[in-house]
This record gives C-alpha cells, structure tokens and sequence, in this order.
C-alpha cells in the first residue's frame, strides 16, 4: 500500500509540477466532441519521430493538438473520438473516446525510458479506454462504419509524392467507404486554442516569467567581445536552470548587422563596442511557449542614433497596448505602432512626406517589415481566429524597425544609423477590462535597459 502510495506521487509528480491537470485535456475533448456531428469521427495523431542522421533521431515533441486533447507525450499515439460512440467489448459498453499508446516494453523502455502504457494512461491521463495502438486500426474500421465525415489533419504534400501515414490511411478508409467525407478538425480546434484556461494561463506566465529572468541576466553580464553564442547559452542555462523543457523556438541573437536579420539564429559573431543586439526567445513550460525580445546595446548604452530609434520603437509599442482590449480587431495594435512609426521616422527626417500618405503607401513597412502580434500558446505562432480580442486570448506585441547597409543606402541615411535594428516584443494577456502585461520584469525603458546592465551579472568572466 505504502508502496502503490509512493509510486503515485512519483507519477503524478511531474504532471503537478507543471500546473495542468487531466481534467483540462477531458474538458478539451468535451469540447470538440460537442462541435462534431452525430456521425462523424475525429482521428487526431502524435507527431512521427524524425530521423536526424545515423541512429540519431531529432527531439522529440508532441504535436500540439494531440497535445491539446490528450496530455500525452508520447510517439506513436492515436485518438478517436466518436460523438455517437463506439462499442468496447472490454467494458461493456459504448465509449466517445479511445486512446491508443506503445505498449509498455521493459527492452524498449531500457533505452528510450518509461512509457505510459494503457494502464499509466487511464490512470495519469483521466481516460476510460486506451488500448496498445497495435488496435488502433480494427476501432478505426468499427467507427468508421457508421460514420459520415472523418476529421483528420493532413499535411500539404504533392501529387507525386510517396503518401505519408495519415494520407495512407485516408485513401485505404476512403476505399472501404467510400460515402465518408474528409474535413479538417483545425477549423474547430483553432477557435479553441485561441482562448486559454487557467491552467494554461499559469504555465505561460510561468515560460514568460523564466524567460525574463533569462533577459536580466543577460543584460548584467553581456560585454563586448563576447560571441552571440555566448549570450544564448546564458539564457539557455538560465531557461533549463528554472525548468523550462525546451525552448518555444530557435533562439534569435543578432548583433550589428544581423539585428537587421529578422529570425538570424544566434552565431558565432564577436559583438563589437557600440552595437545593439536583438534578442529574441522563448522558453518553453509544460509545452506552452513565452516570446519575448528585448533589443540591448553592447556597452551598456545607446548611441543617439540607437537610443532615437530605439524610443519610437518603444512608443510605438506604447501605443499598441493601449488598443488592447475585449472587442478590439486584431490589427488594431499593429495599425497604431505602425502611425507611431510613420510618425517617428518622418520627425528623424529617414521618411519624407506626410503622415497619412506614409501610411497610404505603407513607406514604414520598409523598416517594420513584420505585423506586430501573434497569439502565443502552444506554438510560438499560435493559431487562432484572428477575429476580434476577446478575454483569455495571449498576444505577442511587438514593433520592430531596421535599418540594414542597404536600406541605409536606398533612402540615404547617415551611416550612423546603419545596422540599427530594434524590436520590442512583450506578451500581454486579454483581460476582461483590458489586457496585462506578463513580460515586465524584463526591463523595457532605456533608462531600465541601461541601470540594469551597470549591473555586474552572475556570468560575467
Ligand atoms: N519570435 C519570433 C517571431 O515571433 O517570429
Ligand atoms: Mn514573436
């Protein structure tokens, strides 16, 4: 007993120590089921494994829809879901949910690690019927016999291309009934995952939260001189050090010309006196990802040059937040960072004209060349409706503006302007009256930026 005891707490360990609980993936699953059609089947599947070379596959991480419904991390497993049921001869009975998982195999499990199996699966996961998903063909058929539509996500793969698992499978179930319809169920899982719970609200404040004590600790111990690898394996270090899985996304490190390089991966550059660096990351928590960039100068402080693009940047993110609120359409903040951008070159003299007619021609998109939002979740770009802002809903806000050699050139700038690359990317919350902001404990001002790396850092040599 003492024993049984003792194993559950180290099974369920984990699960609690990343906040979300089996009752949200059930409530998941109660939802789409609700949005399905009496006759229709949903099939969701986990992410293949890829290989990398030799007998080395990439990390492994679990789709974020099958995620989404089921909690399980595992390769290699299926979901049904079937809103008039199917019957389970096991249990007697009719059920609207099979989950499938590898079977537990002590040989495998000595290299690869403890798997769920379908007992770890009911009794961590909250589900009623899981089988080994040698079965998982033969519930397949039995739904599938009674069905209309079948929702299943496919990839875009072309006409002459070898037809992956999923396709494969589609076409042999296409053949044996023919009358079944093929959707997509992202058009009813998107609209879902736009909206956060609780559950998953606290795991992205807490990715949010390490990932800003990553950026602090980087402001206090970044110097010139140092390589842009070093700068992310100090914010990798700070990431895994507080708990974060993985991170959301490669890490974006670019100094000097290459904060001009909007997704540059960090290198191997040495960082000079003067420059700013952009650097943008996320860590990962219980699979849902921060994103949040700060732009920093290597010496501790701006240039005039930086500082005043640096400031119309800020503000225009400023103002982006102040159109954050329940009803606001989603292009709202990207519309007024992008006046205050307008705004803001045309007073440094970069842009020539009137406000309205820069913004007619979109001349500011020369220099901000992204929109300035995307949802955050589970995916760093995560899905959604793009509809208007509704309370629950994370956004990423986040200005940008760079001025490359050849965009110096092309509009004939100073050459103290060149290679200036600036953004600003915070991560704010809809809330019922307005929104909140989750990434300020990075600091943001200049004047925050520039205190806070007179600081001396816990990585400096
Ligand atoms: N953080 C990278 C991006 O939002 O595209
Ligand atoms: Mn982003």
């Amino acid at each position: 007993m003492k024993r049984a005891f003792f194993h559950a707490l180290l099974v369920f360990l984990p699960l609690q120590l990343f906040a979300q609980t089996p009752s949200e993936w059930q409530a998941h699953r109660a939802e789409l089921l609700r949005h399905l059609s009496e006759k229709s089947v949903a099939i969701l599947k986990a992410n293949p494994e890829y290989l990398r070379n030799g007998d080395v596959e990439y990390d492994y991480r679990q789709s974020s829809n099958f995620y989404y419904l089921t909690g399980v991390p595992e390769k290699e497993s299926m979901l049904i879901l079937a809103p008039s049921g199917i019957n389970v001869r096991e249990l007697g009975r009719r059920v609207k949910e099979i989950l499938f998982v590898m079977p537990r195999n002590p040989m495998a499990e000595t290299w690869e690690g403890i798997r769920l199996g379908p007992q770890g699966a009911k009794e961590q996961l909250g589900f009623e019927a899981v089988f080994t998903n040698d079965r998982f063909e033969e519930f397949a058929e039995r739904a599938l016999a009674n069905a209309d539509t079948i929702y299943m996500e496919t990839e875009r793969a072309s006409m002459n291309a070898p037809l992956n698992e999923s396709l494969d499978f589609i076409k042999r179930a296409r053949e044996r009934f023919p009358n079944v319809v093929v959707a997509d169920p992202r058009k009813m899982l998107h609209p879902m995952r736009e909206i956060k719970s609780a559950g998953e609200i606290a795991l992205l404040r807490k990715a949010i939260t390490i990932t800003c004590v990553g950026h602090r600790e980087v402001m206090r111990s970044a110097q010139a001189g140092m390589r842009e690898y070093e700068l992310q394996a100090m914010l990798e270090y700070v990431f895994t050090q507080n708990g974060s899985e993985r991170l959301g996304f490669p890490s974006i490190v670019g100094s000097g010309p290459n904060s001009c390089i909007l997704h540059y991966r960090a290198g191997n550059r040495v960082i000079n006196r003067g420059e700013v660096i952009v650097i943008d990351l996320g860590a990962e928590y219980g699979m849902y990802t921060a994103d949040v960039t700060r732009t920093i100068p290597i010496s501790g402080k701006f240039t005039k040059e930086q500082a005043a693009i640096y400031q119309i940047v800020y503000d225009a993110q400023e103002a982006a937040f102040q159109k954050i609120k329940p009803g606001a359409a989603y292009r709202e903040p990207h519309e007024a960072s992008a006046r205050v951008v307008t705004e803001g070159l045309l007073k440094l003299g970069i842009l020539k004209g009137t406000v309205e007619e820069n913004l007619k021609s979109r001349a500011y998109a020369e220099f901000f060349l992204h929109g300035s939002n995307h949802y955050i979740g589970l995916d760093v770009h995560d899905v959604g409706t793009y509809g208007p802002l509704k309370p629950g809903v994370l956004i990423t806000v986040e200005p940008g503006i760079y001025i490359s050699e050849a965009t110096a050139q092309k509009h004939g700038l100073d050459k103290k302007y060149v290679n200036i690359g600036v953004r600003i990317e915070d991560d704010v919350l809809v809330t019922p009256t307005g929104y909140e902001l989750l990434s300020g404990s990075a600091p943001r001002s200049i004047a925050e930026i520039e205190a806070l790396m007179a600081e001396t850092g816990k990585f400096e040599n």
